[in-house]
C-alpha cells in the first residue's frame, strides 16, 4: 500500500476543478497508451460529458494524488432509469505508479459509494491484448471480480471494406425486400421513437449477456430526447438505421457514433434483429446503410470499432463479412457487493 496516496472526491460541476479533471484525463490517457487504438473520449468531449448535469444517473469521480500530483482516477456511474442494483466503474492508474495499492484504494472508494447507493453488483470492462490478460483483468480478478461474458473488441478498416459494399448490398437486397429501412442521424425522428424504444427494451433479453446480472433497460420518448440532446451538446453524432416489417412493426436496429473531434473513427452501438425476423440479412443490410451514411458525412472516418461477445455467432458473422478483425479482448466483469 502506498502510504502517500490521497483519494479525494472531485465534483466535476465545480468550475474550479477543471485543472484537476484535466490532470485526471491525462492520467487516464497515459494508462491507455499501450492499447492499439485510442477509443476513449478526447479531453474536450470528456470534460463536456463530466460537466453535463444529469438526473438519469449519479456520477461520482475521484482523484488519487501523491505529493499533490494526480496519479489515478476513478469514475462511478449509478443509473436511475433501470438496473438500479448495478453500478459501473472505470479506474486508471498512471503506469509509473502501479502495483502500490493505488488502484485498490480507488476501488475501495468506489465499492463503498456503490453500497451506499444501494447497489449490489459492480461492473466494469477491462481491455487486454488478444492473447493474454492485461493489468486491468489481473487487478480485477485479484479483487474478486468474475467474468460475466467474454467479448472481443474488433476494428474494421473502412478504406478496405468500402469497395465491397455495392456488391454485398446488391446480393442481399432480395433477402430483405419485405422490410422498409429507415435511416436517421443525430435525433431520432418522432415517428420512429416508439419502435426504437421497444427494441431498446428488448435488447438485454435478446443479446447474449452470459452471467452478467443485467435486466431489461427502460426506454421512453423522454429518455431518447434527453440522450439525443446530450450527444449533440457533447459533439457526438449518431447514425442509426431501423427496419420495419410490412405490418409496420419495428424489428431491427443498428447505431454508430462519431465524435466531431475524433472523426477518424466510429464506435458501434447496439445492433438487434428480433428473433422472428432473423435470416433476412437485416443485420448486414442495416450496417451497410449506416456505414455508407458515416462515410458520406465523414469521408475521413477510417475505422469502426465494435465490441461483440465471442458466443454471438450471427453478429460476428456479419462483422466478418465487413472485414472486422480482433484487436483486444474485452471482458465484462462483475463483483457482488
Ligand atoms: C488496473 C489498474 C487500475 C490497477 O492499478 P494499480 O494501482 O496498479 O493496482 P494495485 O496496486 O492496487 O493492485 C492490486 C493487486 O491487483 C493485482 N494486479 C494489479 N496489476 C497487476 C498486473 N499487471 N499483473 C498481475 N496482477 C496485478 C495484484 O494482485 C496487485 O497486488 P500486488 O501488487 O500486491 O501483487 C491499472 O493497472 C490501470 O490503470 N490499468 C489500465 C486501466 C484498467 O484496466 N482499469 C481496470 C478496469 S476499469
Amino acid at each position: 500500500m502506498d502510504s502517500g496516496v490521497v483519494i479525494s472526491e472531485v465534483d466535476p460541476l465545480d468550475p474550479a476543478n477543471e485543472p484537476v479533471l484535466h490532470a485526471m484525463w491525462d492520467v487516464s490517457a497515459a494508462a491507455r497508451a499501450d492499447r492499439p487504438f485510442e477509443v476513449w473520449a478526447p479531453w474536450t468531449t470528456a470534460y463536456a460529458t463530466w460537466t453535463t448535469v444529469r438526473d438519469d444517473q449519479d456520477d461520482v469521480m475521484w482523484a488519487a494524488t501523491v505529493d499533490g500530483v494526480v496519479v489515478g482516477m476513478g469514475w462511478l456511474v449509478m443509473s436511475h432509469m433501470d438496473n438500479q442494483h448495478v453500478a459501473t466503474t472505470e479506474l486508471f492508474v498512471h503506469p509509473d505508479h502501479r502495483r502500490r495499492g493505488i488502484g485498490g484504494s480507488l476501488l475501495a472508494a468506489v465499492v463503498e459509494r456503490s453500497r451506499a447507493g444501494g447497489r449490489t453488483v459492480l461492473m466494469t470492462s477491462p481491455y487486454s491484448p488478444v492473447d493474454r490478460p492485461g493489468a486491468g483483468e489481473a487487478f480485477l480478478r485479484a479483487h474478486g471480480f468474475e467474468v460475466g461474458i467474454a467479448e472481443m473488441s474488433r476494428v474494421c478498416d473502412l478504406e478496405e471494406s468500402e469497395p465491397t459494399w455495392p456488391a454485398l448490398a446488391e446480393r442481399i437486397a432480395p433477402d430483405h425486400a419485405d422490410y422498409r429501412l429507415e435511416a436517421w442521424q443525430d435525433r431520432i425522428p418522432e415517428p420512429f421513437v416508439e419502435g426504437y424504444c421497444q427494441l431498446g427494451e428488448a435488447f438485454n433479453d435478446e443479446a447474449p449477456l452470459g452471467d452478467l446480472d443485467l435486466g431489461a433497460e427502460v426506454w421512453s420518448a423522454e429518455r431518447v430526447a434527453d440522450r439525443d440532446a446530450r450527444f449533440l451538446a457533447t459533439g457526438r453524432r449518431q447514425f442509426g438505421v431501423l427496419a420495419y416489417a410490412l405490418d409496420g412493426t419495428c424489428v431491427a436496429t443498428t447505431e454508430l457514433f462519431v465524435n466531431d473531434v475524433a472523426s477518424w473513427r466510429a464506435l458501434q452501438g447496439g445492433t438487434l434483429v428480433l428473433p422472428g425476423h432473423r435470416g433476412h440479412r437485416l443485420g448486414l443490410a442495416l450496417k451497410l446503410v449506416n456505414l455508407r451514411a458515416v462515410r458520406e458525412r465523414y469521408p475521413d472516418c477510417r475505422h469502426v470499432f465494435t465490441v461483440v461477445a465471442g458466443v454471438n455467432a450471427p453478429m460476428n458473422a456479419v462483422n466478418d463479412v465487413l472485414g472486422f478483425r480482433d484487436v483486444e479482448r474485452a471482458l465484462e466483469m462483475q463483483l457482488r457487493l
